[in-house]
């Protein structure tokens, strides 16, 4: 199928990037309703729908996430992070961690609801929001980017925005319009990644782009 026959979805989710780098232009309330709206028409187990989205416009509480999550990555996670990563992106996140992430006009706090979740499902109910989230903002023009470095200790994120006990942080997703354009994104090819009926036995379709 040529791409011009495709449903927008399949372009958007192919051209979904991480984006670190914001400029100062906000995001209005009414984009924000439309990502939070596709966001919660996600899947979840039991239809528990365990989420809960702080939307962060409030710019101490923003610089507060920030400063947390550039504590803990200069703490131990950039020079864990830096012979894992591949260089470009290992500078693309250091730059966000080192400021890019904090232009954002907005932070959403994902908060997982552990009164409406075991443990074992509440990551897989939560992260289809995520990604709806991430998928809605790009569909506007906007970028996102999904980070859990702040969860690895989520009391002092759920002190931030203020989350009872019940709600555990889960992720922090800085959106706002891009500051610099990315180009596509660096895939394994599906060939690599999946199989026909049994594991091993190549997939033999490949879509058209
Ligand atoms: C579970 C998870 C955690 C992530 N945490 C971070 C993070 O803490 N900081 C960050 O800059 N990016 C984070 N990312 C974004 C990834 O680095 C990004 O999705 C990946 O490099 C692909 O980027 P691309 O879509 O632009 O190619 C995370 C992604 C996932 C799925």
């Amino acid at each position: 199928m040529a791409s011009h026959d495709q449903p927008a979805f399949f372009s958007l989710a192919r051209t979904l990037r991480a984006h670190r780098s914001f400029t100062a232009e906000p995001v209005s309330d009414d984009h924000v309703a439309l990502i939070l709206d596709a966001a919660t028409r996600a899947p979840s187990a039991e239809n528990r729908q365990p989420w809960h989205f702080v939307v962060v416009r409030d710019e101490r509480r923003r610089a507060a996430i920030a400063g947390l999550m550039a504590g803990i990555w200069e703490g131990m996670a950039r020079e864990w992070s830096r012979p894992r990563l591949d260089p470009a992106l290992f500078d693309d996140v250091d730059r966000g961690f080192g400021g890019g992430l904090a232009d954002a006009p907005l932070m959403v706090v994902v908060c997982g609801d552990t009164d409406l979740a075991d443990r074992g499902v509440l990551a897989s109910s939560i992260f289809p929001a995520v990604q709806n989230l991430l998928l809605g903002a790009h569909a506007l023009g906007l970028g996102a980017v999904l980070t859990t470095i702040a969860s690895t200790d989520p009391g002092p994120i759920g002190e931030i925005v203020a989350a009872p006990d019940s709600l555990r942080p889960m992720a922090v997703v800085p959106i706002g319009h891009p500051a610099r354009v990315l180009g596509p994104s660096r895939r394994v090819a599906v060939g690599d990644k999946a199989s026909l009926d049994t594991v091993g036995t190549p997939w033999p379709g490949a879509a058209s782009s």
